[in-house]
């Protein structure tokens, strides 16, 4: 007869995060909370596995989807190849350097990035990074889904230590991998979540408005800008307002080939914000641009949580927490965003997800309002959109000056 003493232990790969358990065996500093202020800022200790000074960032509302780090290459050096069987995307915080990239056995694929570009590694691909400059450390923050894959195979050694590689993803159909030409495509399968607003593109000059694009205004499918290599998202300008009634905004997707990711661009303009929804959690979102504001993020019902908001700053909403962005300085605010891949992220069908101005906490307005006025500036927030529930958001208010 069994008893219970006799049972033996076995590892809940869930209660004991297979994730966590290999990142505990990392001898790198590891940044929890909510939040970071300045993911460049960060302290940094030598990592192993890597060969270099890095960071990982561990977020309460990545956790068990995205794993976040920041690399630093030193003046002039070439940190170790490495390769993982998962994909990564890597955005380059500071410095100029080199990329190369390869399979097993296959030729280098080489190009050079600066400060602001956005590229990535396929699965089980080597890559290495060479900083250009001999005077200052490059930082780049690399972002794969080892949580999410652990969650389901806890073997390490599938993912560190796996030798298959599909050598097609770089040296087949994809042939001009890393060549900064990005071209716009329609993303079929999936609903579109742009309104009645009327689209325009975001252009170096304000009293420039296009036409409605075909693909802003279709029923059928988000447009997306399809490439591997964005070599400068400060300068990106292919975007178009999307979002409802107080969610305009700017966006640009990005849509790299073959990737698990969904990533794009958020630009909110100076002095305003949107209104505050919740969804799933793994959307990682990024400052890119100098920039002035704060964050909101509250579970219903609970404290707001304040986090300051300039570039390098990195903040994950956690499962449907409500969050808001505000902008309170004189020039836009550029945000990369980075979704785990549906369901993950996927907003739910609750009828609570955005909350209209008018309904919003008074506090809310009055804490932008003070904000700004530390700044020596006033809202661009229309007065009617917060008594009105009808107001109709047009999108020529995200213009005003
Ligand atoms: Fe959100």
């Amino acid at each position: 007869m069994t008893t219970e003493s006799a049972i033996p232990e076995v590892i809940d790969f869930w209660r004991n995060h297979a994730y966590d358990g290999w990142l505990a065996k990392q001898d790198v500093p590891v940044h929890r909370g909510y939040y970071v202020e300045d993911a460049r800022a960060l302290e940094r200790g030598w990592w192993s596995l890597r060969g270099c000074p890095a960071a990982v960032i561990s977020l309460e509302g990545n956790r068990g989807i995205e794993h976040l780090h920041v690399l630093e290459i030193p003046p002039g050096e070439t940190i170790p190849p490495f390769r993982m069987a998962l994909e990564e995307i890597i955005y380059v915080f500071e410095g100029n350097g080199i990329a190369s990239v390869w399979a097993e056995g296959q030729p280098k694929v080489t190009f050079e990035w600066q400060k602001h570009s956005f590229f990535r590694i396929p699965v089980n691909y080597y890559y290495e990074l060479s900083n250009a400059r001999g005077d200052q450390p490059a930082i780049t923050f690399h972002v794969n889904l080892l949580p999410m894959a652990m969650g389901t195979n806890p073997s390490e050694d599938c993912f560190f230590n796996n030798p298959y590689v599909d050598v097609s993803q770089l040296y087949g159909n994809e042939a001009k991998f890393y060549s900064a030409a990005a071209r716009p495509v329609r993303l079929s399968g999936q609903a579109s979540f742009s309104s009645g607003a009327r689209a325009m593109q975001h252009a170096a000059n304000p009293g420039a408005v296009t036409p409605a694009t075909e693909a802003a205004s279709s029923p059928t499918g988000p447009m997306r800008w399809y490439g591997n290599f964005f070599p400068d998202l400060s300068v990106w300008d292919k975007l178009e307002v999307y979002g409802g009634a107080g969610r305009l905004t700017y966006g640009g997707g990005i849509f790299f080939p073959g990737s698990a990711f969904s990533t794009g661009l958020m630009v909110l303009p100076s002095r305003r914000y949107r209104a505050g929804h919740r969804h799933a959690a793994g959307v990682t979102i990024v400052g890119i641009q100098e920039a002035e504001g704060f964050v909101l993020m509250w579970r219903e019902g609970g404290d707001y949580l304040v986090a300051p908001w300039r570039e390098g700053a990195v903040f994950v909403p956690p499962y449907h927490w409500y969050h808001m962005h505000f902008n309170t300085g004189a020039v836009e605010n550029r945000q990369l965003r980075i979704r785990a891949p549906r369901p993950g992220a996927n907003p739910t069908a609750d009828l609570e997800r955005v909350i209209p101005f008018t309904k919003q906490d008074p506090w809310i307005r009055q804490k932008f309002e003070e904000e700004l006025a530390n700044n020596g500036l006033t809202s661009l927030m229309p007065e009617e959109g917060y008594t009105n529930p009808d107001f109709e958001w047009d999108a020529e208010w995200l213009k005003d000056d």
